[in-house]
């Protein structure tokens, strides 16, 4: 293990079909204000607002309802819940939804009281609050990001021109967050194969960095192979309970800042799928499979010996009588193949990337001097080319 590191996570959890029953509980922990913040209305179709609201009145607390969170959601709309937290002097956001829903509660925590302006003081200075922040708690409807126990909030501003990720500390996580993988159960094939990319994305960005020997990449790998098992139950048979309870929790563990421990970090494919997000409003998921292959064949040479690792140890690739760069290249091809049995979009043309736009998206690109290669702006180009012309889905 290398470097000095603080381990902190506060969010307690709930898991299970049962963990709703506590919801009542944690209320009580909280003032008498608590506003409910969702997205388009997937909870009322699926019968969790309702149990949301009758758990809200058995603990007696007035609901200031804040619906309309859009996927990849905005800072607008952030504005706007700030509004409705000041003019109703909200105890607690209760944050019931996806990643979008989450991220989109804690920045309105962060910059409801915020007296500086929070997109240049959070998101583009990456500075912490000084303010009063209100506390959030989650029940977690659609697995992929973490949110559910990290500090993220991912924020798109269209007028600045950039999607940005602020990772604010421990008193911004959730205070507790319900996960019942039967909440997931409607979420759309698409959504919730584009949650299970984005889960081994956030795997793979922790573990492609450094050299050192780290139990963090064994404990990855373990998240990995669990990951790709239940995931290929759960694209064939979204209803198979065992397989979607083992990729909501495996998706809880990839960006609970647990991976971190030890590591430098990646993530220049989240900072290309951003961009992409950006410009196309494409779902994150989808935006983080299209580059990645050609991303990770790029750099494979600069990081070999973990991408031979990763063929390995994750892929089961054996060594015999080849060269390190076969086996990495195999390992590779393995990712490939699990990413079309799963049915990812790999092609970033589908998403909505054009030659007319290609240009805004590498302008919105972050470079980041991490991983094992820094891009240059022509290799970002590069990248996003290759996966204009990535396989087609079917
Ligand atoms: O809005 P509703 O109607 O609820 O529908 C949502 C939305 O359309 C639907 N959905 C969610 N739960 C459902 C459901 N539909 C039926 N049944 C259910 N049970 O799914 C759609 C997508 O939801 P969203 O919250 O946008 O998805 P996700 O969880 O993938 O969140 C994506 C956002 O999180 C950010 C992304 O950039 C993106 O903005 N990220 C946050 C991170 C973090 N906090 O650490 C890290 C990630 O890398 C990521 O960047
Ligand atoms: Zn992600």
């Amino acid at each position: 293990m290398q470097g000095n590191f603080i381990y902190h996570n506060p969010t307690k959890l709930y898991f299970g079909e049962d963990a709703m029953n506590h919801l009542i509980d944690e209320l009580k922990n909280y003032g008498p204000t608590v506003m409910l913040s969702y997205g388009g209305g997937s909870i009322k179709r699926n019968g969790i607002y309702d149990a949301v609201v009758a758990a809200l009145k058995t603990a007696g607390k007035t609901v200031v309802e804040d619906a309309g969170v859009m996927p990849n959601p905005t800072y607008e709309k952030v504005q706007e819940g700030c509004q409705l937290v000041r003019e109703n002097k909200v105890d607690l956001i209760l944050a019931v939804g996806g990643g979008s829903t989450i991220d989109y509660a804690k920045g309105v925590s962060a910059s409801a009281y915020c007296e500086e302006e929070p997109w240049e003081k959070y998101w583009v200075k990456q500075g912490n609050p000084t303010c009063q922040t209100v506390p959030v708690g989650s029940v977690l409807t659609m697995v992929g990001t973490g949110s559910e126990m990290n500090g993220g909030s991912v924020i798109t501003n269209r007028k600045a021109g950039f999607k940005l990720g602020k990772v604010f500390g421990p008193a911004l996580y959730p205070k507790f967050t319900i996960l019942n993988p039967r909440f997931t159960m409607t979420v759309p094939q698409y959504q919730m194969v584009a949650g299970f990319f984005d889960i081994m994305s956030h795997l793979m960005e922790q573990y492609f960095a450094g050299k050192a020997d780290c139990t963090t990449d064994y404990i990855n790998e373990g998240l990995m192979r669990s990951l790709i098992h239940a995931t290929r139950i759960a694209a064939k048979n979204p209803q198979d309970y065992e397989a979607r309870a083992n990729i909501m929790w495996t998706a809880t563990w990839a960006l609970n800042t647990l991976l971190k421990c030890g590591k430098g970090g990646d993530w220049e494919v989240h900072q290309i799928g951003h961009a992409i997000g950006l410009v196309t409003d494409a779902t994150h998921g989808m935006t983080l499979a299209s580059v990645s292959l050609p991303y990770y064949r790029l750099v494979m040479h600069d990081g070999l010996h973990q991408f031979v690792r990763f063929a390995q140890n994750v892929w089961g690739v054996r060594p015999e009588g080849k060269s390190d760069e076969q086996v990495a290249s195999e390992g590779l091809a393995c990712l490939e193949n699990w990413m079309k049995e799963i049915g990812v979009v790999m092609n970033s043309s589908e998403l909505g990337v054009t030659e007319e736009n290609l240009q805004q998206v590498v302008d919105a690109v972050l470079i980041l001097p991490v991983g094992y290669r820094t891009l240059t702006r022509d290799e970002v180009v590069y990248i996003l080319r290759q996966s204009m012309s990535g396989p087609r889905a079917n």
